[in-house]
């Protein structure tokens, strides 16, 4: 808890959460989109267009970007946005299946039930609109690779309270920042950016429960599942972030695959807006006791702080 945080107690944290799941049902019901009518899927993909702000390739600032074509730096970032769509989908299964298995059998009259039900029918949504948007983009199914894919399907199987809701909003902070700069930027193809809109409103209601809720299910918690649970987040969000890119899209970009993944990982540029972009998030992480000194191992190496 920070000095500027209220004490709690149950009762209070109780009323804050009925309250918060209240607000988010009540703009979830004011704006929400129906991506299958929202989103331009008829219009052929015009590749004089970016499938993502040049600037988050993960080769922008390279040699190797420099001596690229303009077509071919078009190709990437439309590789690299259909990546991103598609761990988006991979972590979104997860994240559905943690949510419904937290409020199994729980009160459905409680506003926080029935905003849970709603954040999972976001994410279904949100999962077909990536899948099409990666379609369209001209990209093979991207996953992540083996060793992410089983651990994923162990973590969500048993994860739960703040080692989920944490993971959730890392997942979702990371994509939000990404998504901001690429649904305002005219580079970007306009079928992904309203893609990108679309999640960005969405989202932001989702963060404020994973917040919420991160911060709930941690004032029970005892100095050593603190401590354990900040690592299992911070070794979840080491997956998720170096999962963002799959390392075909090098290939399918038609580029050289060992040179590209050799310059990408010593990009001071990408590592730069990478940090710069989750500064909020640590703060937040921080403030929850949850950056450890094992969890901050992880956290540099995923080039989070
Ligand atoms: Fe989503
Ligand atoms: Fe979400």
């Amino acid at each position: 808890m920070t000095s500027t945080d209220v004490p709690r107690t149950a009762a209070t944290a109780g009323a804050g959460r009925h309250e918060t799941a209240q607000r988010l049902l009540d703009s979830s019901a004011m704006l929400s989109y129906d991506p299958a009518t929202e989103v331009d899927w008829e219009t052929p993909l015009d590749k004089n267009f970016h499938g993502a702000s040049p600037e988050w390739s993960t080769l922008y600032g390279t040699s190797y970007w420099a001596e690229m074509s303009t077509e071919q730096q078009k190709e990437l970032t439309r590789q690299e946005a259909a990546s991103v769509a598609s761990t988006g989908i991979w972590f979104e299964m997860i994240l559905q299946q943690m949510v419904l298995r937290d409020f199994y059998a729980k009160d459905p009259t409680d506003p926080a039930f029935q905003w849970a039900l709603t954040e999972i029918a976001d994410e279904c949504r949100h999962s077909i609109m990536f899948a099409r948007g990666a379609e369209k983009l001209g990209a093979p199914p991207y996953r992540p690779r083996r060793l992410a894919v089983e651990l994923g399907r162990v973590f969500k199987a048993t994860a739960g309270g703040e080692a989920a809701y944490a993971a959730i909003l890392v997942a979702e902070e990371v994509l939000d920042v990404m998504q901001r700069d690429w649904m305002r930027d005219e580079r970007v193809v306009p079928f992904v950016r309203t893609i990108n809109n679309i999640h960005v409103v969405e989202e932001s209601r989702h963060m404020k429960f994973a917040r919420e809720e991160t911060r709930e299910q941690l004032e029970g918690a005892g100095f050593v599942r603190r401590r354990i649970n900040a690592l299992v987040i911070a070794i979840a969000s080491y997956f998720i972030v170096s999962s963002m890119i799959n390392r075909d899209v090098y290939k399918n970009a038609g580029l050289d695959t060992k040179r590209a993944l050799r310059e990408a990982k010593a990009n001071e540029h990408h590592k730069a807006m990478m940090r710069s972009s989750c500064a909020g998030l640590m703060e937040f992480l921080g403030s929850c006791g949850l950056l450890t000194r094992p969890a901050l191992v992880f956290y540099k190496r995923a080039n989070l702080i």
